[in-house]
């Protein structure tokens, strides 16, 4: 099995150029299934497993995809299959946003129900509520969602009971192709929302008030491919951020948004870590020669901390002055990565949906196993601070979503490599295969994992 080993102890200093945001090219590519002319093309996409398995998805939906490196080029004008696959959902449940598209082109959809996996249940009862109040008529069996709209999804008022990201990104695609006009209300903020609404628009849908609680959808028809530039993504810049406060270091991360981060950055000042923001990226230093300071941080929907930097953020205050509480309001249980920490020496224990992690001076390198894609991102920024070897297993969960994560952290100094043989159909070969994925059934089912 591939690991990543790490020997802590060294201050990372130097430029870490970000990756394309793997949150908003999974909504945008199932987004692209709406676009009945013309090709898409994709810039600044990040080379993960996430991506390649949602490419594998759109071409055994008959829909072409072709990487050049960063690039990808859809065209979605052939889509036929109507059927998506359990062996592919289960591979990554933010393809089951294809079930929106497809019935607002065809009228009729076959989509696999995607399984929970190890940070909660992940339901889409959101979403099928949405497709239902657009005209659909809906029937889930046998783990599969069967779909029928046969005069097309009309335009309606949906309100979300939770500010669903995936199901608000699904809605807003399946309503830019109905009838008529779909108002979302308690919609999910976040800047993928945002990005994926800006794609709809260059396609020639008209979304206004994404990034706000209500979006408003006009149908339109037909949409075209356009030409789009994916956001540099954020989860990935709060990672390196943290990675320079735990080894005490100082990073320039190139390609940082300054308004997808306002959440992040706050906390780290409150920390204790100084952070700068110019055109083109963030500097994170901490302050030398100084312990971090505890804090008290509340995962909530965005402009809220991100839920998918608390485990980031855990591994960090595990060496902080005091006692840090975190709170998860987003997923039933985000907190496995607690056992793995403390293993390496930390003080941390979880009441209810809280995580209270008592600072200790130092952690001690072990071997440790991810559970989830950010889950195994914190252990090896543990590993970058403790002292002696850190072995991570749960690399095919961290190549989901973090592209070249060794080679951009050796690359400001951090003494890091991976050595063992991934599993055959281990989703880092899609990324080394530059897109060509391995056979589906050379997946096997201990493998089918629950991706963001
Ligand atoms: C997206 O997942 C992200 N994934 C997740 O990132 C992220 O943690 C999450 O949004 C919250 O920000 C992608 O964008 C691919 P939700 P999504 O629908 O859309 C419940 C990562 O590490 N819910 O906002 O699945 C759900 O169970 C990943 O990059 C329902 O109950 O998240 C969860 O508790 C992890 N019914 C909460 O809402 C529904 O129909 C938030 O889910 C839908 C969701």
């Amino acid at each position: 099995m591939e690991k990543i080993y790490t020997v802590g102890g060294r201050r990372l200093e130097g430029e870490i150029a970000l990756s394309g945001s793997k949150n908003a090219t999974l909504a945008i590519l199932a987004a692209a299934l709406v676009a009945e002319e013309g090709q898409t093309l994709l810039t600044n996409v990040p080379m993960i497993s996430d991506v390649m398995v949602m490419s594998e998805m759109l071409e055994q939906l008959g829909v072409p995809t072709r990487f050049d490196r960063n690039t990808l080029l859809i065209d979605a004008t052939n889509l036929q299959a109507h059927d998506a696959p359990y062996e592919l959902i289960k591979q990554m449940r933010a393809s089951f946003n294809v079930l929106g598209p497809i019935l607002a082109r065809f009228g009729a959809a076959r989509v696999a129900l995607p399984g929970g996996c190890d940070i909660g249940a992940r339901p889409v009862d959101f979403h099928l509520k949405g497709l239902e109040q657009m005209g659909a008529k809906i029937t889930v069996e046998h783990g599969y969602v069967e779909a029928f709209a046969p005069n097309g999804l009309r335009g309606a008022d949906i309100y979300l009971e939770f500010p669903s990201v995936g199901a608000t990104s699904h809605l807003m695609a399946a309503a830019a192709i109905a009838k008529g006009t779909t108002r979302i209300t308690n919609a999910a903020e976040e800047p993928d929302i945002i990005s994926c609404a800006k794609f709809i628009n260059a396609l020639g849908g008209k979304v206004s008030g994404a990034g706000t609680k209500t979006i408003i959808i006009e149908g339109s028809r037909p949409l075209k491919g356009a030409r789009f530039a994916i956001d540099s993504d954020r989860i990935e810049a709060g990672t390196f951020a943290v990675a320079a406060a735990i080894t005490g270091g100082d990073i320039y991360i190139r390609g940082a948004l300054e308004a997808h981060l306002e959440p992040v950055s706050a906390k780290l000042i409150d920390a204790g870590v100084q952070v700068q923001f110019d055109v083109d990226g963030m500097r994170v230093k901490a302050k030398t020669g100084q312990r971090l300071n505890a804090v008290a941080i509340r995962a909530t929907p965005f402009p809220g901390f991100p839920t998918d930097m608390q485990p980031i953020f855990a591994a960090m205050l595990t060496l902080a002055d005091g006692t840090s509480i975190i709170t998860e309001t987003v997923y039933e249980r985000r907190f496995k990565y607690l056992n793995e920490l403390a293993r390496m020496g930390a003080d941390c224990k979880t009441e209810g949906n809280a995580a209270v992690i008592v600072g200790v001076d130092r952690l001690t390198g072990a071997p440790v196993a991810g559970s989830d894609l950010r889950a195994t991102a914190a252990l090896v920024l543990a590993g970058l601070a403790a002292s002696g070897q850190t072995e991570v297993s749960g690399l095919q969960f961290l190549d989901r979503g973090y592209e070249a994560f060794v080679e951009k952290l050796s690359g400001v100094g951090a003494d890091i490599w991976r050595a063992g043989e991934p599993e055959p159909g281990d989703p880092q070969l899609w990324a080394r295969s530059g897109g060509r994925a391995i056979p589906v059934s050379a997946v096997t089912e201990d493998q089918a994992f629950c991706s963001g």
